[in-house]
């Protein structure tokens, strides 16, 4: 695990800075160090204290405020930080930050940087469109910042279009792909996730308990560790991951399909997915009317995805989870070896589903390695490091 980030957060004057007090909250709850950093005009939007009793630190605004050690804040308050997070950053920031302006604490901070520059704008549609400011963005896109948006929706101003910033759980992700090692550069990653929908008739299925929640942070990890990921998504009520291309197959025959077309050039396949094994002989094509006293629904075998690639010659490196009841290890030690995957993560069913936490083995050709009960995102962290050992 890396050490904690620190980062300073400068927040400037448009209404988006409301959504900043949500994201102090996100960003320390991920063990990231928050130093607020305020335009004159953002305490108009949203108050120092605010900021300050969330972040548990003074809010320096002016140039001249008191408080920093050697009375030098302009170099003091980011000397130690890791990145620079300009969020809400309106229209006028950035020609600020384009020119090499300096007349606040915060320009100042970001001239005497040495660190990266993030932005996430924040502006109306007009503004944003305006061809002044997209010659900014570009020109700041070009020195290296990174841009992170703008969303498009409904805005303060009642109009709706491009502009509006990300929202704070958004803007986490970003942060935490910005500061994780690319140790995936250059690689591609196929990742199933969710459950499978058999269809019985138009309003009825068979389905299997799974929330998504593991192989979607899978995708997330993996694109924070710079691999071109595509997710293929049977059933899951998550967001779509950043920097993620989902794809969704809501059956166990879509998924094969939407599998098949795409695993061509990839480097890593993780079967995450709770495919079904079995899928109705028929689908009726109108709605089955409650009549006789009990009903028969024929089964067929459905295709088993992973071990078909696994046993293609030259696969892809195949990953697979095992998720079972009882006799967890012996079962996945033996399905393993059944489909032939290079590496398989064994899991106790039952305290997995639907859960935020997960508690895993990996089991490969060099055995098995328990991991303690943890996050599902540390899950992914740890069982895409040990691919990365193992590749
Ligand atoms: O055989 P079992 O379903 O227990 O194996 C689980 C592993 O195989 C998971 O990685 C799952 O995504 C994958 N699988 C698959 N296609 C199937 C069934 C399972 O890819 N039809």
């Amino acid at each position: 695990m890396q050490k904690n980030k620190s980062l300073v957060l400068g927040i400037t004057g448009g209404i988006a800075a409301y959504k900043t007090a949500e994201l102090v909250r996100l960003l320390i709850k991920s063990n990231i160090d928050v130093q607020v950093v305020m335009t004159e005009s953002a305490t108009k939007f949203i108050t120092p204290m605010t900021m300050q009793a969330l972040s548990g630190k003074p809010v320096f605004v002016g140039m001249w405020d008191e408080g920093i050690d050697n009375g030098m804040p302009h170099i003091e308050l980011s000397r130690h930080a890791d990145a620079i997070l300009i969020a809400p950053c309106t229209a006028e920031f950035v020609a600020k930050l384009l020119h090499g302006r300096a007349d606040d604490l915060l320009s100042t901070l970001c001239l005497a940087r040495d660190c990266p520059l993030l932005v996430a704008p924040a502006m109306n549609k007009q503004m944003w469109g305006n061809p002044a400011t997209q010659r900014n963005f570009t020109q700041l896109a070009a020195d290296n910042i990174s841009i992170f948006g703008p969303g498009n929706g409904e805005q303060a101003c009642g109009e709706t279009g491009d502009g509006r910033m990300l929202g704070a759980t958004e803007l986490l992700a970003y942060v935490q792909a910005h500061f994780t090692p690319k140790i995936f550069a250059n690689k591609k990653l196929l990742i199933t996730a969710g459950a499978t929908l058999e269809m019985i008739d138009p309003v009825r299925g068979i389905t299997n308990l799974s929330s998504g929640k593991m192989g979607y942070a899978l995708a997330q990890v993996a694109a924070d560790m710079g691999a071109k990921v595509t997710l293929v998504s049977g059933v899951s009520h998550l967001s779509a991951p950043i920097n993620v291309t989902i794809k969704h197959a809501s059956s166990a025959e879509m998924m094969y399909n939407t599998v098949m077309d795409n695993i061509a050039d990839q480097d890593i396949f993780i079967g995450v997915a709770a495919v079904s094994d079995y899928a109705p002989n028929e689908v009726a094509n109108q709605k089955i009317k409650k009549s006789a006293e009990s009903l028969t629904i024929q089964l067929k075998r459905n295709k088993d995805i992973l071990a078909e690639i696994a046993n293609r010659p030259n696969p892809p490196f195949c990953v697979g989870f095992a998720a079972e009841s009882e006799n967890v290890i012996e079962y996945a030690t033996q399905k393993r070896i059944a489909k032939k995957l290079a590496l398989i993560v064994a899991n106790e069913v039952i305290s997995a589903i639907g859960s935020d936490e997960n508690q895993v083995t990996l089991i490969d050709d060099n055995g098995n390695h328990s991991f303690q009960r943890t996050s599902k995102v540390n899950v992914a962290t740890i069982l895409l490091e040990h691919i990365n050992k193992l590749l």
